[in-house]
């Protein structure tokens, strides 16, 4: 109630990307004190019942994850687990520092439950965001994913450049051995190489480098959601082939404005790939053709325009094992993580007859 009538309608008059960065620094001074840290978890940490989850041999406390692209540098990771978040993946992060591109970077588009994103991968470059994770004494069940893709600017053009960007930051990190798993992001929809990796044949290659290198982690690929089944189908059929590949992120932003509820809210000159709303149906959809045709070969991280508990429910019920999420913690505000913990608790009941 205090964010959704008092709060939001203060910061959505500001510009999302001043209010997202002030978010940022505001939870990363909460999460440096003990007192601040046990403040924040009074009101927004979940207290019920155990819903902690093992995928892949990691323990989540809550299956819910802080979606790559809020916490890109790397500096919530003291205060997410006290909004009861039971993860956060990192990133997305690239082999350079990233400037990203021009402003405007976020547009909100509030009768679409949506925003506009095309921040196009700023961040601070894999080693900085290393090195601020090897600083931290991460909360146990505090799962930490990091996501990597292709650096964002000019010298990034061809497949050559970004494969190995792609390989210098998945080396990087295995050797510091930092995240408890990694997400190879392919489907970034608005920067310099475009979407190269989403394509089979150069995919296969990525990930067959890619699991040339030593890795004890699962590993995760970021997938796009404009495509017909068999083109998706088609990228799964390579990533079948690799044991490395433990699951999919089901998925990225969508590109279709048409898409939108309110079409008006994004003229077609605006740039950028859509979150919130209009990824839901989409999304589930390949959630649930992904898991009939594939049963359990892949974790599947349900992600895109979970909002309410409803929402939530019907991820899962497509087929997820986690459920990831961004725009609707924007729109209404972090107790929804709490919010979604209860419900899930008491599904969890029920499907268990207590
Ligand atoms: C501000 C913002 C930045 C994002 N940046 C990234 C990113 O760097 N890497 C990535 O894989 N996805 C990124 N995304 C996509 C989200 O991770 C997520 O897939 C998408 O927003 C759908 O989830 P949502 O509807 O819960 O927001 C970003 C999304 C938003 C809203």
């Amino acid at each position: 109630m205090f964010y959704q009538k008092l709060l939001k309608p203060i910061l959505f008059k500001f510009d999302p990307e001043n209010v997202h960065d002030f978010f940022v620094w505001a939870g990363e001074v909460l999460g440096k004190f003990g007192l601040s840290r046990k403040l924040v978890a009074l009101f927004y940490r979940y207290k019920g019942p155990d819903i902690s989850i093992i995928v892949d041999g990691i323990s989540f406390k809550t299956p819910f994850i802080l979606s790559a692209g809020f916490d890109y540098n790397a500096r919530l990771i003291n205060i997410l687990p006290e909004i009861s978040f039971g993860s956060v993946e990192v990133g997305s992060v690239t082999a350079r520092p990233c400037l990203g591109n021009d402003k405007p970077r976020l547009i909100r588009l509030p009768k679409s439950k949506s925003i506009l994103v095309r921040k196009g991968l700023r961040n601070e470059g894999v080693d900085a965001v290393i090195h601020r994770l090897k600083k931290y004494c991460i909360k146990k069940d505090f799962v930490v994913g990091v996501s990597i893709a292709q650096t964002n600017d000019e010298k990034n053009c061809s497949a050559e450049t970004g494969l190995e960007d792609y390989l210098y930051s998945f080396k990087r990190l295995n050797e510091e051995n930092v995240g408890d798993y990694y997400t190879v992001n392919i489907s970034c929809p608005n920067a310099f190489g475009g979407e190269a990796f989403a394509k089979p044949a150069l995919l296969d290659l990525l990930v067959s480098r890619l699991s040339a290198i030593r890795c004890e982690k699962p590993v995760y690929v970021k997938m796009p959601i404009n495509l017909e089944w068999s083109e998706f189908d088609n990228l799964l059929k390579v990533l079948n082939k690799f044991e490395i590949i433990k699951g999919v992120i089901i998925g990225n932003l969508n590109k279709e404005y048409n898409s939108l509820d309110y079409r008006n809210e994004a003229p077609d000159e605006y740039r950028g790939g859509l979150s919130g709303k209009p990824c839901f149906e989409l999304s589930n959809d390949l959630i649930r053709k992904t898991r009939s045709a594939y049963g359990k070969r892949f974790t599947i991280i349900g992600c895109g325009g979970v909002l309410s508990p409803l929402d939530m429910a019907q991820k899962f019920a497509a087929g997820s094992d986690l459920v990831a999420l961004i725009t609707g913690m924007i729109y209404n505000g972090p107790s929804l993580v709490k919010l979604l913990s209860s419900y899930y608790a008491n599904h969890l009941i029920k499907q268990n007859g207590k």
